[in-house]
């Protein structure tokens, strides 16, 4: 197998990663993991996208430097895409010397082959802010129909399109001011003379999306191509292009060559040779793109590849935009979702799974829908294939595995037929039909317990032999489940890998079944999403609720956040902890006597189930280590499914007063904080049951 080298469109630097930049990068890392899995050489880069004019405005207005602008920014972007488990090889810039030397390196080859021309080229002039404007820092009135405050390129009323000298009383965006008519030489690459090659090229057999192909055949390739304008003058924050002093890059020039310098640094740091990956017929390069920047992939890189002889992308997929509830993600409706808002609320493997089952090769538009997320997770990942060994481990726990693999009517051998079904969806970037094919293999399991009911074995002492069969089959093939799923839920899989004392990491290991191991404490895999979660994490976009819950907190004093750092897992909470103290204010003090006087132990719930008759309450049996158990009656059953219990460790007050309540004694309480939903107080891992709590 070719070496693959893989990368997603590079992030622009002036602005933070939200829901629908995750549509791509979630794409592009379930198939580096998926390859890699599947032993192939692959390196997934990345870097920011750092020039350009926006950034050099809002450095201006926030009194900084535009090196540190984008320092914070490529921060802030690593830490939202590692809480999403989206592992890189390298994350570069391009704002680095590598790129700076290899833009020189492309540069001298367009040279070289005559495809550098200039031209001068008319543009508004900002005379206060002293600098060229781009379409969209100038309004004005539209000159076809006369509506006002309309920006430089087209007409949101009807629709025309226009230069932006064309319109009627003019001003900048910026400051106002009315913008001068100035001309200044910009430098061209011209891309018409590779129009043969590029025709073919982008309907290369698997090259592309087939309706992307169409497209540009149809749309662009079926005339002369213009010539590229790839300069601005001073000031421009870039890189400042060697033989035309005072002019600059345009940004799209030196974006895609980041690409190329992500890898240079990536070989530098490896001991790797660059020419393995660019230049080298053993390499398949693979981008993942969204469908608003296809012709700066598909026509312009191409052309400068090819100049400057490296090698040419193998396939650029394009994916569609993501729309919220059937709509454009939209800031009032609080769907223009940060990444760092949704891991204040909710766990990144949902959205990671929720999209995999929406992925596939065409470029539609994937649409988020919100009430779908919650049910598709609870029914699908949940119920169907968590609880298949929330449902058996407890019961092998003592025995482990059985030693050799039992009769399961052939279930596991069929599902390990799917193995080569379910890594052709991948490669293919299928990843819908993937978790298709997954999914019916969790229901064959599902049905597979239901009928042998382990639960209903273990109570028959004699049936011993019988429990450890059963569970170990359903192990097994709870765990082929999630190896299959392993590239869309990568700490699922090593949170199994865990439980069951075994590698989950390459793909052939879901041929084999494990036997004869021991069985970890089963420890919760996946809480069920909680919707009330998701209509917080809405409510926090939305401009008026946010401004009310500020509101609320700075009346109490309560410190609030005046914009959420981006931190991984949820540590952004510094407004959820000023609307929470506000509705709940601090008890009087306590000393450390007092304190001490509170026996708070670790406990693991052995049973929990429904009392019928009571509307709040869950009845928990708990063991505080050894054989002491205790029963308690906790008012979680709004939120809480005893199944999704069993098995867990939580804090108890151990020495609280005996309740005699309607149901029984309640020999204690269970930890847990919240107003309007309940969060269970859980000890880090590696505490035990029985061990104090100080
Ligand atoms: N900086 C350029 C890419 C340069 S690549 C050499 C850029 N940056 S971006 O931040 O605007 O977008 C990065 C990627 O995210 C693009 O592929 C873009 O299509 C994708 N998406 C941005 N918003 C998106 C949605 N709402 N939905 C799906 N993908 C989206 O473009
Ligand atoms: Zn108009």
């Amino acid at each position: 197998m070719k070496r693959l080298l893989l990368t997603s469109a590079l992030p622009y630097a002036n602005g933070h990663i939200h829901i629908g930049h995750l549509v791509e990068y979630t794409q592009t890392d379930i198939f580096a993991r998926y390859w890699r899995m599947a032993g192939r050489r692959c390196i997934y880069l990345c870097a920011d996208d750092t020039h350009g004019t926006a950034i050099m405005i809002r450095a201006r207005q926030e009194g900084r430097s535009e090196a540190d602008v984008i320092a914070d920014m490529s921060a802030a972007h690593q830490r939202d895409f590692a809480a999403f488990q989206i592992r890189f090889d390298h994350y570069g810039s391009t704002n680095s010397p590598a790129n700076r030397a290899l833009c020189e390196q492309i540069w001298a080859s367009l040279r070289e082959r005559g495809m550098v021309t200039t031209k001068d080229v008319t543009q508004l002039f900002d005379p206060k802010e002293g600098m060229f404007l781009a379409d969209r820092f100038v309004k004005g009135t539209c000159p076809k129909c006369g509506a006002e405050d309309q920006y430089g390129d087209s007409c949101d009323r009807c629709g025309s399109t226009y230069a932006a000298t064309d319109l009627v009383e003019p001003r900048s965006a910026l400051t106002g001011a009315r913008p001068e008519v100035r001309s200044a030489q910009h430098l061209m690459v011209a891309i018409e003379p590779e129009r043969p090659f590029l025709s073919t090229w982008t309907q290369g057999e698997g090259r592309m999306p087939k309706e992307i192909a169409n497209y540009l055949a149809g749309h662009f390739l079926s005339e002369p191509l213009r010539d590229w304008d790839v300069s601005r003058p001073a000031p421009y924050f870039g890189f400042e292009i060697p033989d035309a002093p005072g002019n600059y890059w345009y940004v799209w020039f030196d974006a895609p060559i980041g690409y190329m310098a992500a890898s240079k640094e990536w070989c530098d740091r490896e001991g790797e040779a660059f020419d393995d990956w660019w230049r080298s017929e053993e390499t398949e390069i693979v981008h993942v793109i969204g469908k608003d920047i296809v012709y700066f992939h598909t026509l312009f890189w191409p052309a400068m590849l090819r100049a400057a002889r490296f090698s040419l992308p193998s396939r650029v997929q394009v994916h569609g935009f993501l729309t919220v509830n059937g709509e454009k993600m939209s800031k009032s409706k609080g769907t223009f979702v940060l990444a760092s808002t949704y891991l204040k609320h909710l766990d990144p493997a949902y959205l990671r799974y929720y999209y995999a089952s929406k992925l596939s090769s065409k470029v539609d538009d994937i649409d988020l829908n919100l009430e779908e997320l919650v049910n598709k997770v609870n029914a699908e990942l949940v119920n169907k294939v968590v609880n298949l060994a929330s449902r058996s481990s407890r019961f092998v726990a003592q025995t482990g595995l059985s030693a050799a693999y039992p009769d399961d009517g052939g279930l596991f051998a069929a599902a390990a037929a799917e193995a080569d079904a379910i890594g052709a969806a991948y490669a293919a970037f299928d990843y819908a039909r993937a978790t298709r094919i997954i999914v019916s293999l969790a229901d064959r399991a599902n049905e597979y317990v239901d009928r042998m009911q382990p639960w209903a074995l273990a109570k028959q002492p004699e049936k011993k032999a019988e429990v450890q069969a059963v569970c170990t089959v359903a192990l097994n093939l709870f765990r082929q489940i999630v190896i299959y799923l392993a590239p869309v839920l990568p700490k699922l899989a090593d949170d199994v890998a865990r439980l069951l004392g075994c590698p989950m990491d390459r793909w052939e290991l879901a041929k084999t079944p494990l036997v004869g191991t021991p069985v970890a404490a089963y420890e919760h895999l996946m809480k069920r999403v909680d919707p009330g979660a998701v209509e917080k994490m809405i409510a926090e976009g939305r401009p008026a609720e946010a401004a009310e819950a500020a509101g609320a907190a700075a009346a109490t004093g309560a410190p609030v956040a005046a914009e959420a750092p981006a931190a991984a897992g949820g540590g952004a909470a510094a407004e959820d902890d000023g609307a929470a103290l506000a509705k709940e204010p601090l008890a009087p003090e306590c000393t450390i006597d007092d304190f001490t006087k509170v026996d708070l132990r670790v406990a693991r719930i052995v049973a929990a189930e429904h009392v019928p008759e009571a509307k709040k309450l869950l009845k928990l049996t708990v063991s505080l280590g050894g054989e002491a158990r205790r029963t308690v009656f906790a008012g979680i059953k709004a939120y809480y499914k005893p199944e999704d219990l069993m098995g867990r460790l939580v804090i108890v007050c151990a020495n609280l007063a005996p309740r005699k309540m309607k149901f029984g004694l309640s020999e204690g309480m269970v930890l847990a904080a919240g107003d309007e939903t309940v969060h269970l107080l859980a000890p880090d891992s590696g505490a035990k049951p029985g061990m104090r709590v100080h």
